[in-house]
């Protein structure tokens, strides 16, 4: 492995579940599980043994409602695993995803527009959908969706989160959520921008992992355009205005030019995230033979360092630690 390689560059995703001594596996996302918080714990124990010190939290499997209120309900999940966490590791660097997607019954990122009467209701913990929705246009209601993701947010910081990180991409999301943590006196908790979010393909396990695939629709409209530079570097600019303290450019390996060129022209420092769909790649061509993971592992994270990013969330964070322990 490459010594270069250095594992405080790296923040390593984790899926939290509620209950008690549970450590599921999840279709199609080989080597990652969704944890209690009790097993979350122990897990986070060995890779803090192998060196790892930033984790990125997932809330799965709450109540879904039209307003996403189990994410920032008093002692929501998260936030327990932000608490516990911090109990026993001080000194890890927290990070928590701030959206709606895992908490709404539709799976989209933010508050929809007429979701009372026409968007499904929760039966037996099954989604069903109302007739004639998948037609129905999807329209966003940005104001109503700020609003609670800033009070997602708050919860987190409450807990002990040392980064919460917007990935709704609301406009404003960031603004929001800097004026609703500086007004309740967390001003040392810090913005991790999803600034420059792709309505990618790449994103399939972890939707599995999540619950969080859209019912009807897609996220076009509130996602970028992978064909437009010019939108991304707009993101990562506003982001920053409105006060984000690092940057994202999210997926990483088709858009290395977007990082290379954020990484340029702005002063900030900025997370690659090498996603769930890049992840299995490695993983399924391992296992028919078609290359040496560990090889293949090196060559990505090395490229995504090449291109400009200071710090890259990955599955493979365990791993590289596994590796780099017996070079
Ligand atoms: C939630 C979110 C997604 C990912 C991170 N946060 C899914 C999506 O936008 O559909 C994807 C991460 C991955 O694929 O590893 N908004």
């Amino acid at each position: 492995m490459d010594t270069n390689l250095k594992l405080n560059n790296l923040i390593y995703p984790y899926f939290v579940i509620a209950g008690k001594n549970k450590q599921q596996e999840i279709k199609s996302f080989p080597g990652i599980y969704r944890f209690s918080l009790d097993r979350l714990v122990k897990d986070i124990a060995q890779a803090r043994r192998l060196g790892i010190n930033k984790v990125l939290l997932f809330g799965v499997g709450e109540r879904k409602d039209a307003l996403a209120s189990a994410a920032f309900q008093k002692d929501n999940l998260v936030a327990a695993a932000v608490k516990a966490i911090k109990r026993e590791f001080p000194d890890l660097q927290v990070f928590t995803d701030v959206c709606l997607c895992a908490y709404t019954l539709h799976g989209h990122c933010g508050i929809l527009k007429g979701h009372r009467s026409s968007f499904g209701y929760a039966q037996d913990g099954q989604v069903t959908l109302c007739r004639g929705q998948a037609s129905h246009k999807l329209i966003i209601d940005n104001a109503q969706t700020i609003k609670i993701l800033a009070k997602i947010a708050l919860s987190h910081a409450e807990a002990g989160a040392d980064w919460v990180a917007p990935s709704a991409m609301a406009k404003k999301q960031v603004l929001a959520i800097r004026r609703a943590l500086d007004l309740a006196g967390y001003r040392k908790t810090k913005i991790l921008g999803y600034s420059a979010k792709f309505a990618s393909n790449f994103y399939g396990p972890f939707r599995n992992a999540a619950d969080s695939s859209p019912r009807f629709g897609d996220r076009r409209q509130y996602q970028l355009d992978y064909k437009d530079a010019l939108a991304a570097l707009k993101e990562i600019k506003d982001d920053i205005n409105e006060g984000a303290d690092m940057v994202m450019v999210k997926p990483a390996l088709s858009y290395l030019d977007l990082i290379r060129e954020a990484k340029h022209k702005f002063n900030k420092p900025l997370v690659a995230y090498n996603v769930s769909g890049e992840y299995a790649f490695v993983k399924y061509g391992a296992r028919q033979g078609l290359w040496d993971e560990k090889k293949m592992v090196e060559e990505i994270i090395s490229s995504i360092k090449r291109a400009g990013a200071d710090f890259i969330i990955t599955y493979h964070a365990k791993e590289i630690a596994k590796w780099l322990e017996r070079i």
